[in-house]
């Protein structure tokens, strides 16, 4: 290979590199943004800041169906695994399951806790994050809509 060849390939490679290193910056910073504006309005138990990999991971994680999640703030407690949501403190359960470990916590329907719900969540819903009623029907539909790609994916493992 002449040597202006190899530098041109040198080169490309090196701005391949240089691409991909701002993509990931990029989505870094976005998601720092989102987690500081959470930490800003005191939600409980997050750590100081997000490593690289979970600001990457969340950022990915929110431009796709736990979309919702993220932007709404239950990530900052909860994983939705079906989504690779996760959550940097894992205060709460795994949302992907909460249709069916509801029933088991607390004994109620998700529907009814979500609408009222007991415990932690009824400071979240006051405090932390208030919903408007469409907001509030929009997250059931979410909460449902994980649940059925949990079962799916479990059926389709189980295959
Ligand atoms: C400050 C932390 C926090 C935030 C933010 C939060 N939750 Fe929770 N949530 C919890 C905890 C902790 C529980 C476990 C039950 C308890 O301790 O009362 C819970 C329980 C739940 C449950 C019942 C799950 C089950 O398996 O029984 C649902 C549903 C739920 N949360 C939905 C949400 C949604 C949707 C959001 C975002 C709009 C959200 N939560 C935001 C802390 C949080």
């Amino acid at each position: 290979m002449s040597t202006r060849i190899l530098a041109v390939v040198v080169l490309l490679g090196a701005a391949a590199a240089a691409a991909c290193e701002s993509a990931d910056a990029k989505a870094a910073k976005r998601s720092d943004e989102l987690f500081q504006s959470f930490k800003a309005r005191s939600f409980p138990g997050l750590p100081d800041s997000l490593t690289p990999e979970q600001a990457v991971a969340l950022d990915k994680a929110r431009s796709g169906p736990g979309g919702w999640f993220v932007e709404t703030g239950c990530f900052a407690c909860h994983s939705v695994k079906v989504y690779g949501v996760k959550s940097p403190s894992d205060m709460g359960p795994d949302l992907s399951l909460a249709q069916d470990d509801v029933e088991k916590r607390f004994g109620r329907k998700l529907e009814d806790f979500w609408h009222e719900p007991n415990g932690t969540m009824t400071m979240v819903r006051s405090q932390l994050i208030k919903l408007s009623p469409e907001e509030e029907a929009l997250g059931l539909k979410k909460l449902r809509e994980a649940y059925a790609e949990h079962l799916k994916e479990s059926t389709a493992q189980a295959r």
